[in-house]
C-alpha cells in the first residue's frame, strides 16, 4: 500500500471545500520522457513563478457515483472536467471512496491560456492541494509535516511537472545523485542569495495552441534514437544546474538553461515523428538576445517550454537595462510580454 494515501483508505466522505492558489514553473532541466505512471526518465529542476498562478475551489460531496463538473473563467469545461474524473478515477484503489464524491471545481488563472507558461502544472497543483486539504480534513491526525510532499505526490500523478509547484523558490524532481530527491515527488532546493530571486520575462511569440502535445511529446521518447544520450545529459545538467545554483554562479546557469532548452526542441526535431513547436520569431529573439549578450556582456539568458514562446531570465542587478531592450528590440517579434519572477509557492485563500 502506496504510503502517502494509505492512511486515508478507510473513511467516508464529508462535505467539504477549500480554495488554494499555486503558482506555474519554468524548468531549468527539462523532464522530457517518462517510464511506468508518471515516473520520470531524468530528474528535473524548476523555479516557481509569482504572477502566473491559478486560484481552484473545489467543494466536495458525498455522491452516489463519481460526478465532476468544471468551471473555468467562468465558463463550464467538460474536457477539463473529463480529465479530473480520470485523475481521481485513477485513484480508486488507494481511495476506494472517490467514487462517491461530487467535486466542483471553479478555476481561473491571472495569465492566458496557451501563452507558453504550463498552465497545467499551475492547474493541476491546485487541484491536488484542495484534495491534499480534503484528506487531512477527513483524517485530522494525518501528519502535517509532510503536507506538501502529498500534495506533490498527489500533482505528480496529474501532471509531472505540476509536483515541483508545490514548492516556493526551487525544487527538484525525480532520482538524482542529490540526497532526499525521489521519482515520487518533488522537494525545494535551498540556493545561493545571488539566484534566490530571478526576473523571467516571457515572451508570447504565439498564443496559439500547440498542435502536439506534451504527452505525445514524452512518448515520443519511448523509441527515440537519442533517448539515452538525452537521459544521460539531462543527469549531468541537473548535477550542474545544482552546482551553479548553490554557488551563485549565473553565467554559469545561463548555459545549462540554454542548452537544456534547445536540447528540449532538438528532440522533437529529431523523434521518429519529427515537429516543430520553434517560430521563426523564435529564433530571431534568440539570436538578439545572443547578440545583446555579446556585445553587453550582460547575463541574460533564455528558456523554453515545450511551444515557441521565449522565457527571458535575468538577475536584479541589470533589470532596467535588460528591461529597456526587452521593451525596444524584441516587443516587436511578441504578441504580448509577461513580465514574471522567481515566486513563494502555493497558498490556501
Ligand atoms: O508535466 P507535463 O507532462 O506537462 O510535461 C512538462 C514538460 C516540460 O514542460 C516541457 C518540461 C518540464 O520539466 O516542465
Amino acid at each position: 500500500m502506496n504510503s502517502f494515501l494509505g492512511p486515508f483508505r478507510d473513511i467516508s466522505p464529508i462535505p467539504f471545500e477549500s480554495i488554494w492558489e499555486s503558482p506555474s514553473n519554468i524548468a531549468f532541466v527539462k523532464y522530457w520522457g517518462k517510464k511506468g505512471h508518471q515516473i520520470p526518465a531524468n530528474p528535473s529542476l524548476s523555479m516557481a513563478l509569482s504572477e502566473c498562478k491559478t486560484t481552484t475551489k473545489t467543494i466536495f460531496a458525498p455522491a452516489d457515483e463519481l460526478r465532476v463538473s468544471l468551471n473555468l473563467e467562468g465558463q463550464n469545461n467538460d474536457r477539463f472536467a473529463k480529465k479530473i474524473q480520470i485523475y481521481l478515477e485513477s485513484l480508486v484503489v488507494e481511495l476506494p471512496w472517490v467514487l462517491n464524491l461530487s467535486v466542483v471545481i471553479e478555476t481561473s488563472n491571472t495569465f492566458p491560456h496557451g501563452a507558453g507558461i504550463a498552465s497545467s502544472a499551475s492547474g493541476l497543483s491546485a487541484f491536488a492541494l484542495t484534495l491534499t486539504d480534503y484528506l487531512y480534513f477527513l483524517k485530522s491526525d494525518a501528519s502535517e509535516n509532510i503536507f506538501f510532499q502529498r500534495a506533490s505526490y498527489l500533482s505528480r500523478i496529474a501532471s509531472g511537472s505540476a509536483c515541483r509547484s508545490v514548492f516556493g523558490g526551487y525544487s527538484c524532481w525525480g532520482d538524482s545523485e542529490l540526497s532526499k530527491t525521489t521519482n515520487e515527488y518533488a522537494i525545494p532546493l535551498e540556493v545561493h542569495s545571488e539566484l534566490s530571486s530571478l526576473n523571467d520575462t516571457v515572451l508570447v511569440i504565439s498564443g496559439t495552441e500547440k498542435n502536439v502535445s506534451s504527452r505525445t511529446g514524452h512518448e515520443r521518447m519511448n523509441d527515440h534514437f537519442f533517448a539515452e544520450s538525452r537521459f544521460t545529459q539531462a543527469k549531468s545538467n541537473f548535477n550542474r544546474c545544482v552546482s551553479t545554483l548553490r554557488s551563485g554562479d549565473v553565467e554559469g546557469l545561463g548555459i545549462i538553461l540554454e542548452a537544456e532548452a534547445l536540447s528540449l526542441h532538438a528532440m522533437m526535431l529529431t523523434s521518429p515523428n519529427p515537429y516543430m513547436l520553434l517560430k521563426p520569431k523564435t529564433l530571431s529573439a534568440i539570436e538578439a538576445v545572443w547578440d545583446f549578450r555579446r556585445q553587453t556582456k550582460i547575463p541574460l539568458y533564455f528558456s523554453l517550454d515545450a511551444g515557441p514562446n521565449l522565457h527571458l531570465i535575468y538577475p536584479d542587478s541589470h533589470k532596467h537595462k535588460i528591461d529597456q531592450f526587452i521593451t525596444s528590440e524584441l516587443s516587436h517579434l511578441s504578441e504580448k510580454i509577461i513580465f514574471d519572477r522567481t515566486g513563494n509557492g502555493p497558498r490556501k485563500c
